[in-house]
């Protein structure tokens, strides 16, 4: 779709924006004083991540956050989605905060708000400090505390100019993948014992919205959780069954306690895999359940669930970790897959966001997408990425969610505010390295050269459009 087209249907006043994380784009992991995060640690061990690669430099954004910035700049953003690295804050994750680390955020804030974009920043986006995760990481109640402290120096550093923030990202991905499947940091695959890391991190959540608050910062406060609606891929009561519990895995142990306060009531042969959440006090969930500014929302992709484990669709890591859980991932053979492999059914987006405004009615604030995009072969041939598959997911899943959003639409009672694009440019993704290009901008890692891709320009135009 022609970006001018899908302007007409972007509500006033609508924020778009660019999201990155620090791990994966910034690089200079030894310099100024920052300390190890358990993600520099596991892409040490041999065979984590694909060809072995590692953040070292990624896309050295630490020391090209001029040319990254006009590159924003001359997109024309509204936002800019940013994570802080809490070990080069806080190196040891303890009490000593590290000045150099702190003043490189201080100065990206100052450069964005001189620009006219405005600061999202996350306080978590995975690289826990790594002497918290020798310590046990998120099954180590003491990492929620250390996460409060954190936010409470970066609400006192920078809480009279960031505009936006997010706790977290994405606790269900860390507990899923870094602590039940094992192939993200840390690599515990604990499948679901690993159930205690996601109530750490909620914890973290609740104080750290507490800690900035206490701060007297001036900008609103929100999470990040990532929403996969679920199907089962057949009328069976045992892929129903499985479908139910990969839908509480992913979606409804993070957003309901945010939400409403409450792990979500599994009873029957489920209950037992909750236990140890459902007996979790009410002081915590009183403590989790802060009020919220906004609800960030990432969104990828549905899953259609399958009763029994054995062979895994897919050809990722993860796909195939799953085997050993008592259900798997089947394929949507109708849809077109992106390089990963995520199937693309933008009617799923519009899906998603019902289901939020369903299961949490009134008690959802206001809402931004906080990540979409989509990895692609992309190829740079004669200084240009044609990447028409990026444009047609991106027009793809705006039109649906501008469509749910809509007066009269499934979705209409959501206030949704924002859109953050993932991501502004290629980096290194996590457990596949450089193997996966999400960016707006190519990225040659050999070079470190940044070329606009198609998709740049498109949503350029579409947000020049919308105004
Ligand atoms: C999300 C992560 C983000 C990126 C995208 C592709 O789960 O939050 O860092 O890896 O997926």
């Amino acid at each position: 779709m022609e970006a001018e087209e899908l302007a007409l249907r972007v509500p006033k006043g609508f924020r778009f924006g660019v999201a990155t994380a620090a791990f994966q784009i910034e690089g200079a992991v030894r310099e100024d004083g920052r300390g190890l995060s358990g993600w520099d640690d596991f892409t040490r061990q041999p065979g984590r991540i694909l060809n072995g690669d590692t953040a070292d430099t990624a896309d050295d954004h630490y020391h090209r956050v001029a040319e990254d910035l006009t590159l924003m700049k001359r997109l024309g953003v509204d936002a800019y989605r940013f994570s802080i690295s809490w070990p080069r804050v806080i190196p040891d994750g303890g009490h000593r905060v590290n000045a150099a680390g702190l003043a490189f955020y201080d100065r990206l804030v100052d450069q964005l708000l001189e620009a006219g974009i405005s600061p999202t920043a996350t306080l978590y986006h995975w690289d826990t400090p790594l002497p918290l995760e020798q310590a046990g990481g998120w099954l180590n109640r003491n990492t929620a505390e250390r996460l409060a402290e954190y936010a409470s120096v970066l609400g006192s550093a920078l809480g009279d100019r960031v505009d936006q923030w997010i706790t977290l990202n994405e606790p269900a991905t860390v507990t899923l993948l870094g602590y039940g499947l094992g192939v993200h940091a840390p690599g515990k695959a604990l499948l679901f014992d690993g159930l205690p890391s996601a109530h750490h991190q909620l914890l973290a959540h609740g104080l750290a919205a507490q800690a900035l608050r206490a701060a007297g910062v001036k900008g609103g406060i929100g999470v990040t959780n990532v929403h996969m609606p679920v199907v089962p891929a057949s009328d069976s009561a045992e892929d129903a069954l499985f479908a139910q519990l990969f839908d509480l895995l992913q979606n409804r142990i993070y957003a309901d306690p945010v939400l409403l306060g409450h792990y979500p009531e599994v009873s029957g042969p489920l209950a037992e895999i909750f236990a140890a959440l459902s007996e979790q006090s009410a002081e915590d969930l009183a403590i989790i359940h802060q009020p919220l500014d906004f609800y960030g929302l990432n969104y990828y992709a549905p899953a259609k669930i399958a009763a029994g484990g054995g062979i895994a669709t897919g050809n990722s890591e993860e796909a195939a970790a799953m085997s050993g859980l008592p259900f798997r991932l089947e394929s949507w053979p109708d849809h077109p897959v992106t390089a990963f492999d995520w199937p693309v059914v933008p009617e799923y987006f519009g899906v998603a966001l019902t289901e939020q405004v369903e299961r949490y009615g009134q008690a959802l604030p206001p809402v931004y997408i906080t990540e979409n995009g989509t990895s692609c072969f992309d190829q740079l041939a004669d200084g240009e990425v044609a990447d028409q598959a990026r444009i047609d997911y991106l027009a793809g899943h705006l039109a649906a969610a501008f469509e749910a959003t809509a007066p009269g639409g499934p979705a209409s009672a959501m206030d949704l505010r924002g859109y953050y694009c993932w991501s502004l440019l290629d980096n290194f993704e996590w457990a596949a390295g450089y193997s996966q290009r999400f960016g707006l901008v190519y990225v040659d890692f050999e070079t470190l050269t940044r070329t606009p891709k198609k998709s740049y320009d498109w949503y350029r135009r579409l947000i020049a459009a919308s105004r």
